[in-house]
């Protein structure tokens, strides 16, 4: 590994199941791979079906009691959990930069950002309150109470290691679920780490369960099957995602989705031009561009065009591309070789459709590396509308430009799409805003601003870009079921 850690202990490479950490029973193991190099920096285990039945035996187990232990005292435990989170961010850090690959500050930032998560809810914990309900008629006393669904199954992916476990576990385990949790095998060492600091935070044997593996289906179709897991949380692709609510019907699980997104990015020519840059850089440059948030189809009106193609190129031609260990990296590798191939065929075939490259285009550092993984920062202009970075999602750093005339034509270009997550627009009228928000189909809108996400905000989408609502009031609710009662004879 290219970093050194104060804490060498956080670097964990087994399962942690009913309170132990251990290698996969067959003794398979994988390699992590640090995606700007192509090195392994840990080796951990393959598990398959085994890990996963025991996991759920563990969390099924452990359910009776944590179910029961008094709110107050499970929020204490979570909190705890965040302020070692926070008190080990770099450590964290740095396991994030060195399998995720992304710049060490960036990074460092992911763990503050997914802190605020486990905070959030080490707060919600104590506010699950149910309803006291006026009877229709005399003699009654009818209430509504939130319980706990059961076992979760949280299936959690690569681009923000650390963010994605914390806004899935800390509601669960908040609501009084306990948890068997499957990270993306290419970025399993943050989720251990994170778990070594829960148990460390006090979550007890059985709670809070990991499994590692490089077969998901395998892992995943355990989880389907058995009834106790009641509900699965999943960030990642809509294909996945259908699969999912597709099998876990059988065993009518609940479900929350967090899918593909392909975010549409709206400049109106009576906008601010200088913010709606900065918000472009923003939103589409965190994490190079490897987010379902992301801006994927810019549409600009054709009165400032011109001038926003300049603002724009001008500061994206600036970006630094480098290994996350340099200070000065402001986009990191992409994740592997598949992911740079499709960001590859998405330019290429704007191009042959008539885009015009205004910066970036290629992948860097192939001199070091034939293999390379980063690619430039890249501004594609007049990019026509059947172009395949319009309609799928690229999860690179490169930003595709349309012009467009009227606000009902952009409605429509930015509606025309199977996905519902983000979208974005500038402008600086007042009753555009309103018309605008109204019209979009998503499950999310920045008004003139690029950075969306926060702990006390409801993140989801609608249409193929799935259901359920992560982060805010409505995220606890997602690990919660309604018992009604109603009492009788009291007259
Ligand atoms: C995601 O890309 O899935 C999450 C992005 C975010 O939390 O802003």
């Amino acid at each position: 590994m290219s970093f050194e850690l104060q804490r060498k202990e956080l670097m964990a490479t087994q399962n942690f199941i009913s309170g132990a950490w251990q290698n996969a029973q067959s003794g398979a193991t994988f390699p992590v791979n640090n995606p700007a190099t192509g090195v392994p920096v840990a080796q951990v285990p393959n598990s398959d079906e085994t890990e996963a039945k025991a996991a759920v035996e563990a969390a099924a187990q452990a359910f009776v009691t944590w179910r029961a232990t008094p709110a107050k005292q499970r929020a204490t435990i979570i909190k705890r959990w965040n302020d070692l989170i926070m008190a080990n961010a770099e450590d964290l850090g740095k396991i994030i930069s060195s399998e995720q690959g992304k710049p060490l500050a960036e990074a460092i930032g992911e763990i503050a950002y997914a802190a605020s998560y486990v905070e959030w809810f080490a707060e919600e914990a104590t506010r699950a309150n149910g309803d006291i309900i006026p009877a229709p008629v005399r003699g009654r006393k009818m209430s509504a109470y939130k319980e706990p669904v059961g076992i979760v199954a949280a299936i959690t992916p690569w681009n923000f290691p650390a963010a994605m476990i914390a806004r899935k576990i800390a509601p669960a385990l908040a609501a009084g679920c306990t948890v068997v949790c499957k990270p993306a095998a290419e970025t399993p060492l943050t989720a251990l780490a994170l778990v070594k600091l829960a148990e460390e935070a006090g979550v007890p044997a059985g709670v809070l369960n990991i499994v590692i593996t490089a077969s998901s289906k395998v892992v995943a179709d355990v989880w389907l099957e058995d009834a106790r897991v009641r509900k699965i949380t999943f960030t990642g692709s809509t294909p996945v995602g259908k699969h999912l609510a597709h099998e876990s019907s059988r065993t009518l699980k609940k479900l929350a989705l967090e899918l593909g997104g392909n975010a549409p990015f709206i400049v109106f020519d009576d906008a601010d031009l200088e913010a709606a840059v900065e918000g472009l850089m923003v939103a589409k440059f965190r994490n190079g561009g490897q987010t379902c948030v992301c801006p994927n189809r810019i549409y600009v009106q054709s009165k400032v065009y011109g001038t926003f193609l300049e603002k724009l190129t001008a500061r994206v031609a600036a970006l630094v591309v480098g290994p996350a260990s340099d200070p000065a990296s402001q986009i990191g590798p992409m994740i592997n070789a598949k992911a740079i191939a499709k960001i590859e065929e998405h330019v290429s075939d704007a191009v042959k459709r008539g885009a015009r490259v205004l910066t970036g285009g290629q992948r860097l550092f192939t001199d070091q590396r034939a293999e390379s993984t980063y690619y430039a920062p890249t501004v594609l202009a007049d990019v026509d509308r059947s172009s395949q970075c319009l309609h799928e999602e690229t999860f690179g750093p490169i930003a595709p430009i349309t012009p467009f005339d009227t606000e009902e034509q952009v409605i429509e270009m930015a509606n025309d799409s199977p996905f519902g997550l983000a979208s974005y627009f500038y402008t600086n009228d007042m009753r555009r805003v309103h018309r605008v928000v109204d019209a979009l189909e998503c499950g999310i809108v920045g008004v003139n601003e690029g950075a969306l996400a926060a702990e006390a905000a409801p993140f989801g989408g609608v249409k193929d870009s799935g259901y359920g609502r992560e982060g805010s009031v409505h995220g606890l609710d997602e690990y919660m079921h309604i018992k009604y009662v109603c009492q009788g004879g009291l007259d």
